[in-house]
């Protein structure tokens, strides 16, 4: 098949692990007779450098008219003035907003050969596999924001607001993933406090009585942290607003050993998908070489997945990445020796 494909490297490590997983999306063509193109396009405090915003409407309409987004990571210490006007995360906002994907999934499933790289005991990894369906497009993200000086003080304000329509289609999507998983959906809120967390209980659960055939289970989310690390083993599919997903899926990434390992696929209804690794751009290490490219390797499987539909060549990504780690290629940051590129080729060689 043919498939337009534009990648947004960004900034830090973004271009380091970006290249790789283009590297493997190239291999994947050539074995299984695909044809992709490749446009690269800035985003984030290199687009802010060069073109004064950190997503252009050109960039943007270039990715609406493409079939997937392979995106790097932004920021970085250069633009890092929390009072500036213009931020690279204002591009990723835009983006996501942009393309309407407002389902992001964050599968973590630990490596049985890196269960010794997370704190947690083995026995408590043993099992685990989440999916983590985070809501992207509202809640406090984007809600009405303001600061004004009040005669008692300066007064900020964020605001947490959700449409029905806008819960209903990430949960129903949750119960859809879990009906091919092990048919189970924990639907994390704050519902004892927030009003928008009423809204998001009561309408999850409208969706859990049309659905006898998946089990849904209502979760506080202070409960949910603890329960992520007490017994992680126990979720099926979790999903949450914007900022709970933001939060808990930084601390599963604890249970994977390394935020470098894992990956993201947002979607909306039928446009393009933006797929990247869930890690930062990690000033501290850019330009080094070191990076850990699985995180972005495997999101390159999941645009194969849910873009492409490609699932046998998404299969072959993620069964030759197992196969890396089971022979114990480790990056830096799982306490080996290789560099981003020879984690790549140990990889590719085994597809
Ligand atoms: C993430 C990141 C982003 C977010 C930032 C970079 C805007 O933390 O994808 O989890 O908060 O959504
Ligand atoms: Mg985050």
């Amino acid at each position: 098949m043919k498939a337009k494909i534009i990648t947004l490297p960004g900034d830090g490590i973004g271009p380091e692990v970006t290249g790789e997983a283009v590297r493997v999306l190239q291999t994947i063509a050539q074995q299984f007779g695909h044809e992709f193109t490749f446009t690269e396009r800035l985003m984030g405090g290199c687009s802010i450098d060069r073109y004064g915003v950190a997503l252009t409407d050109e960039t943007l309409a270039d990715c609406k008219g493409s079939d997937a987004v392979l995106l790097g990571a932004v920021g970085g210490p250069k633009w890092d003035d929390p009072m500036a006007k213009v931020r690279p995360e204002q591009g990723i906002l835009a983006l996501r907003k942009g393309l309407r994907v407002f389902a992001n999934l964050r599968p973590v499933k630990p490596h049985p050969a890196l269960f010794d790289a997370s704190p947690l005991k083995p026995e408590r990894l043993a099992g685990v596999d989440v999916l983590v369906l985070r809501e992207l497009t509202g809640g406090l993200y984007f809600g009405l924001k303001s600061r004004e000086q009040t005669a008692s003080g300066v007064r900020a304000v964020d605001t947490l607001e959700y449409y029905d329509y806008e819960i209903q289609r990430v949960v129903e999507l949750a119960f859809r993933l879990a009906a091919g998983r092990r048919g189970k959906v924990t639907s994390v809120d704050k519902a004892n406090i927030l009003e928008s967390s009423r809204l998001w209980r009561q309408t999850a659960a409208a969706i859990g009585a049309a659905h006898p055939e998946v089990a849904l289970e209502h979760m506080l989310v202070d409960t949910a942290s603890m329960r992520l690390i007490a017994s992680p083993a126990s979720f099926d599919v979790l999903v949450t607003e914007n900022m709970f997903g933001d939060i808990l899926t930084d601390e599963a990434s604890v249970l994977a050993g390394s935020m470098g390992m894992l990956p993201s696929a947002s979607l909306g209804s039928g446009g393009p998908g933006v797929y990247e690794p869930i890690h930062g751009s990690a000033p501290d290490i850019a330009g080094k070489g070191i990076a850990n490219p699985v995180g972005a390797i495997l999101s390159a499987a999941l645009l194969l997945r849910h873009s492409l539909r490609l699932e046998r060549e998404a299969v072959a990504i993620e069964a030759a990445v197992d196969a890396a780690i089971a022979g114990g290629c480790r990056t830096a940051d799982l306490g080996g020796k290789l560099t981003t590129r020879q984690m790549a080729d140990e990889i590719i060689s085994r597809l």
